[in-house]
């Protein structure tokens, strides 16, 4: 009798936990989260008409949680994070935040622009990672507002912070849609020239947060060349074909397949830790897909597409356990990956590469979608 209980309310947990999801109405609600530097830190609930929900916050512009359905229905966090407001400060991961206004790394902190030499503060080695150390987007307090399916950041980067030139306006809004994508729109303009590059650094275990390691993800990259990188993870210029690489994910390939292999490029960032060179026709400027993740035991994807020329690939080699998340979970070794869409990492000190130099009067405009589905 108990056994056929138990057996019975086993086959019910399924259903219960889709049920036991309040019928939340789609649109956008917003909640204080708590206060940082003394002003009002809000936490954002995107829900669409099928129930994905996005939760985005003011501090960092961080993205603090996705919902969304495996093939059964069943609805799981995919982003790694905290809890609370105050799991985020500090941040060294940069879960889930915008990061600018260098994302990715700059050669011994500086740049020269106009005939002047800049020099920023160094918090990777010889580099300087993700803009700096100090007022960086990644936690900073952005004015939101919110919109009918989404919510606008805006973040005013004086003159000088960080080292850099010119007061930068930025805009960044997340919108979700019913098609279960989120569109992240970037925007900025200057006073001075400068050299921008926004990305975003949500990490991602499709089989929910805090669920093991990300290992048996299927990655597809839309790339035939990557930019190598040296012993400090700046790339040497050279832009490498990716055929006959471990790097190779023109074609689905499981992240843990080869990510141990002795190839340089891997020990060098203990991991996959490379930017991808995103194929696109000389015609397309527009949004193309750069990646499709998929994660066989849920059947949950992630596609990522972009206006940006290239896709950081992190493979959270550099995660350790010491981060404690969501739930008491802690984030180990390769517990989630990062796809920044992003321009290619130390461009300002690469003539070759795309430009990320931004004039005053020009207006700065990448968008990059995630979008989920299952099967
Ligand atoms: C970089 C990693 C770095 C990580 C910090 C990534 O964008 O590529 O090298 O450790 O950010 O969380």
């Amino acid at each position: 009798m108990i056994v056929r209980a138990l057996i019975l309310l086993l086959l019910f947990i399924p259903a219960i936990a889709i049920f036991a999801r309040p019928a939340a109405k789609p649109g956008v609600q917003a909640q204080t989260f708590g206060t940082h530097e003394g002003k009002p830190i809000t936490l954002y609930t995107l829900t669409n008409s099928h129930g994905v929900e996005v939760r985005v916050m003011n501090y960092g512009g961080i993205i603090v949680s996705i919902r969304v359905p495996d093939r059964e229905g069943r609805f799981a966090d995919v982003i790694l994070g905290h809890d609370t407001l105050e799991g985020y400060i500090p941040n060294p991961p940069y879960l889930g935040a915008i990061v600018g206004r260098y994302a990715n790394r700059i050669a011994n902190g500086t740049f020269t622009l106009e005939g002047k030499t800049y020099r920023l503060p160094k918090n990777d080695g010889p580099n300087t990672l993700h803009g700096g150390t100090t007022r960086t987007f990644d936690r900073v307090v952005w004015d939101g507002e919110a919109l009918k399916n989404g919510v606008a950041f805006m973040y005013l980067s004086k003159e000088g912070e960080e080292g850099f030139p010119g007061n930068l306006k930025v805009k960044v809004t997340y919108t979700l849609t019913d098609a279960n994508a989120i569109i992240i729109d970037y925007g900025a303009t200057t006073d001075k020239a400068t050299p921008i590059n926004v990305s975003q650094h949500s990490y991602f275990n499709l089989a929910g947060e805090g669920n093991g390691d990300i290992l048996n993800h299927e990655v597809m990259i839309n790339a035939d060349r990557f930019t190598p990188v040296d012993k400090n993870l700046i790339p040497t210029g050279e832009l490498r074909p990716v055929k006959g690489t471990p790097l190779d994910f023109t074609r689905p390939t499981t992240i843990g397949a080869r990510i141990n292999d002795n190839y340089e490029q891997l020990v060098l960032g203990r991991g996959y830790d490379h930017n991808f060179v995103v194929n696109r026709k000389p015609s397309q400027n527009d949004m193309v897909l750069a990646a499709r993740v998929h994660e066989p035991t849920s059947g949950r994807t992630l596609e990522v597409w972009t206006t940006q020329p290239g896709i950081q690939f992190y493979t959270g080699n550099f995660l350790d356990g010491s981060v404690v998340g969501k739930q008491g979970h802690a984030y180990k070794r390769r517990y989630g990956f990062c796809l920044e869409t992003q321009h290619f990492p130390d461009s300002p000190n690469h003539p070759d590469f795309p430009t990320t130099i931004l004039k005053t009067g020009e207006v700065f405009h990448e968008t990059t979608v995630f979008r989920f589905s299952a099967k």
